[in-house]
């Protein structure tokens, strides 16, 4: 294990009815707030009525900035710079899921720098400062609310990146499971991948002697299987809605990842296939992680071996450590199946025809993955097998 220092400062507040602590939150900050949220899900549902509510009782001047896409757009975080530049902007309030939390966190980098916030993306420049913020989290899946990243996509140029720093973590976050409930299906099956991966990002690594790590790991994984398939035929089950929205903070807040660095290359490649097509993160992880996995498979088979017993519940008996660690990755594809995750590039009309310019895409700083460096011809291997 590596030596660590460990430090989150996002106050997490987790519960039913937690929404009311907006009143003794945000006033800590200012009274200017720009409310941050996406393509109108939390209009529908109510909750945009419930802040809207609670904030007029808070007497603040109220800013808004809507239509935040999944797969946020650089053009929709600059349109939120320019109004915290030009009305003053104390505050940022994000409702919704990891795409306007990531957006709402670029705003408000960028609200404090100079530039062109692109420049805050692609590290041309580091974001030294921020506004302050926070969430109301809508969708379990990214673990955005209790972390400092942010994956942005530029349209115009096909690029998607993740970027952040030490001043874009949220204030606080609030989590009432009841505000995932109106989540279709098919939008928390893509959660519950995108949590999965987080885990299996960390899973995949070098180090030797993290024995808690893994259990904690498995832990994860084994909670999230036991409790998806319960959930996806009863969405607004309040304590399966409530596990899911634990994990998905929990699998990227950290705490999994003290003391060793995790592989991180299939967030890479799916960040690459969805800049050109603009498909769902979860739904192309959902394709991708398994023949990632496949790849690396001779890399370090006991890991493999490892999860396949522990998680999947593979009997070794009589196998190698490939074929146990291969069933494994055949028991998480069957899995993700199960729960009506798609599993092949075809699904979402995927050809071969751009596998070239997303492997250059997934390419442009040069080879990546702590479990094992991808080049790309490795890029394109996993792209093809996942057609
Ligand atoms: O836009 P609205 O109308 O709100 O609808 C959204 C959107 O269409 C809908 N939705 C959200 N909450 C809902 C709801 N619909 C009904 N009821 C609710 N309560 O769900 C759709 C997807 O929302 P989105 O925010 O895009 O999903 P997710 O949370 O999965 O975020 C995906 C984005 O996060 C990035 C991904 O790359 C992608 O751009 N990631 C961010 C990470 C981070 N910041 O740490 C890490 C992740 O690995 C990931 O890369
Ligand atoms: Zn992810």
């Amino acid at each position: 294990m590596k030596n660590f220092t460990y430090y989150n400062p996002t106050k997490l507040i987790f519960g039913k009815g937690q929404l009311e602590q907006l009143k003794t939150e945000l006033p800590q900050y200012g009274k200017k707030v720009l409310l941050v949220y996406g393509g109108g899900s939390i209009k529908r549902n109510g909750l945009y009525d419930e802040v809207v509510s609670l904030l007029n009782d808070m007497d603040v001047t109220l800013f808004e900035l809507s239509g935040v896409e999944p797969n946020p757009r650089i053009s929709t975080a600059r349109k939120g710079v320019d109004i915290c530049k030009s009305e003053g902007i104390e505050f940022i309030l994000a409702v919704g899921g990891g795409s306007v939390i990531d957006c709402a966190k670029l705003i408000a980098a960028g609200a404090k720098y100079d530039g062109d916030a692109w420049d805050l993306v692609t590290k041309k420049a580091s974001a030294k400062e921020a506004l302050p913020f926070g969430t109301v989290l809508t969708l379990a899946a990214t673990g955005s609310e209790m972390n400092s990243g942010s994956v942005i996509t530029n349209w115009e140029t096909k690029e998607k990146y993740g970027w952040g720093s030490p001043a874009t973590f949220p204030r606080f976050s609030i989590l009432d499971p009841v505000n995932t409930f109106t989540v279709p299906r098919d939008q928390t099956v893509y959660g519950i991948v995108d949590m999965m991966s987080h885990v299996f990002e960390h899973y995949f690594h070098l180090e030797e002697n993290t024995l808690m790590q893994d259990r904690m790991c498995e832990s994860l994984l084994l909670t999230v299987m036991e409790t998806a398939p319960k959930l996806i035929n009863d969405l607004e089950n309040y304590e399966h809605r409530a596990t899911i929205l634990y994990n998905g903070t929990m699998a990227l807040n950290g705490m999994l990842s003290m003391g060793y660095q995790g592989d991180w290359a299939t967030h890479n490649i799916e960040h690459a296939v969805s800049a050109v097509y603009d498909i769902p993160h979860g739904g192309g992880l959902a394709i991708l992680f398994p023949n990632w996995m496949k790849h690396n498979l001779q890399v370090k088979p006991e890991r493999f071996k490892q999860l396949a017993i522990r998680v999947f519940g593979v009997d070794p008996t009589g196998k190698t450590a490939e074929e146990a660690g291969l069933e494994g990755i055949e028991k998480l594809r069957q899995f993700w199946n199960s729960i009506g995750a798609p599993s092949r590039l075809a699904d979402y009309d995927i050809d071969d025809s751009q596998l070239e310019v997303m492997a250059d895409k997934a390419m442009i700083n040069g080879e990546f993955g702590r479990f094992k460096k991808l080049n790309h011809e490795d890029v394109l291997a996993i792209y093809r097998a996942s057609l």
